[in-house]
């Protein structure tokens, strides 16, 4: 893999992420590349992702004092600075080295709340360890062995994580075409089997420590990742293991946000994995609406996939989302320059939130509404 971490300034980083992402095509071998910038089937749902968001103008009111703004969000008791969090993705050591380290401490450095992949490239104890002070939660790939499902919850509560992501559109990997012809899996290749080397219920199983070396252990945590049996009768036996506050990522549909308030859940959040999961299913933005409508602000409703500069998160937010998740930017800042690139990312989000706020005439993230965004004719 090329690395250019260390030679590339924040002068030299651009301001989109489109450029960004032409340099990640640069930085990194081709099959990490296409992991991360690829989708499922035809991809006709990442392109929905964000073209969702030009369907919709932000209509902007004047004259009203914006010269001192709150970007900042509330979510389950926590505030952070900008109405966004990083969406939990794993493996990110085939981008950089120093993969979750790098983030982790890029999210410490500008306050911004840190989802910790089940298949992280490191052990979710040393992701929190470079995490400071900054919210962190993680996700769970519910296992289809429970003991290692509930083992990771016992493990992030012990590390300071204060909420579960439980991710349920994952019952099984989806079909992304140009991963498959490009022969990569860095699941295959024990890039995302940190979490269940160093747990100790997996360790338990072998004579000796488990090694990301050893095929017949990598085929093992392969076969354990996703659990196609999962049923909402499952997150009983959750709740009885951690007093946490769950939130389940992948609702698209009215009825599933119905179930999720039904079950208990603490939040829920939108979102079709960046179009990596089910081709040709609603883009997150269109289903939002009518979610939002169902919660009623019962639970917070948070948004992911699509979400790629400071506008798409102000109309998320009118469209009632209370907060939104940031996935591929920030993972080509990492692989363009490590750490100094997630920072680059979050700064320029931050940044580009509040003058959308400001010149959309709120002075308040918490004030924006539906009244200040039209659909296109
Ligand atoms: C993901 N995503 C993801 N989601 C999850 O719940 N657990 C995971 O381990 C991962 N891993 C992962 C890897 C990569 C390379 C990508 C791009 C995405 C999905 C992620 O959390 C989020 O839903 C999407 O990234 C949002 O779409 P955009 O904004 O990246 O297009």
């Amino acid at each position: 893999m090329i690395c250019m971490t260390s030679s590339i300034s924040h002068v030299e980083l651009p301001h989109s992420i489109s450029l960004l992402e032409q340099m990640a095509s640069k930085s990194i071998e081709k099959g990490p590349f296409t992991y991360v910038h690829s989708g499922a089937g035809n991809e006709s749902t990442l392109r929905a992702n964000e073209a969702a968001f030009e369907d919709w103008y932000i209509v902007p009111q004047y004259l009203n004092d914006v010269s001192f703004r709150d970007t900042s969000a509330t979510l389950l008791g926590t505030t952070f600075p900008s109405s966004f969090a990083l969406a939990p993705i794993g493996v990110q050591s085939i981008f950089h080295p120093e993969g979750e380290l790098a983030s982790a401490r890029a999210a410490a450095a500008c306050g911004v709340p840190f989802i910790a992949s089940t298949l992280s490239s490191y052990p979710l104890e040393d992701i929190a360890a470079n995490l400071g002070n900054t919210p962190r939660w993680y996700q769970l790939y519910w296992s289809n062995d429970e003991e290692m499902a509930i083992s990771m919850v016992r493990r992030a509560e012990k590390a300071g994580y204060s909420a579960i992501v439980i991710t349920i559109d994952t019952s099984l990997l989806g079909n992304r075409e140009r991963d498959l012809n490009n022969r990569y899996s860095p699941l295959k290749l024990g890039k995302g089997a940190a979490n269940y080397l160093h747990d100790p219920v997996f360790q338990g199983r072998f004579a000796s420590p488990p090694s990301a070396d050893d095929p017949e252990v990598i085929k093992n945590i392969v076969d354990i990742i996703f659990n196609p049996s999962l049923t909402w009768e499952n997150l009983k036996t959750i709740k009885e293991h951690t007093k946490l506050p769950i939130l389940l990522k992948g609702i698209l549909h009215e009825e599933d946000a119905r179930k999720a308030l039904h079950h208990g859940v603490d939040g829920i959040i939108v979102s079709n994995h960046g179009g990596r999961q089910l081709d040709g299913c609603i883009s997150s933005l269109e289903a939002l609406p009518s979610i939002a409508e169902i919660v009623q602000g019962k639970i917070p409703v948070l948004l992911d996939s699509g979400i790629r500069r400071g506008s798409d998160v102000v109309k998320a937010k009118a469209l009632g989302a209370d907060v939104v998740l940031l996935g591929r930017p920030f993972i080509y800042g990492l692989a363009v320059a490590g750490e100094q690139g997630v920072e680059h990312v979050l700064r320029n989000m931050i940044n580009d939130i509040d003058v959308t706020l400001a010149l959309s005439g709120f002075a308040s993230m918490k004030e924006v509404n539906s009244s200040l965004i039209r659909r296109k004719k």
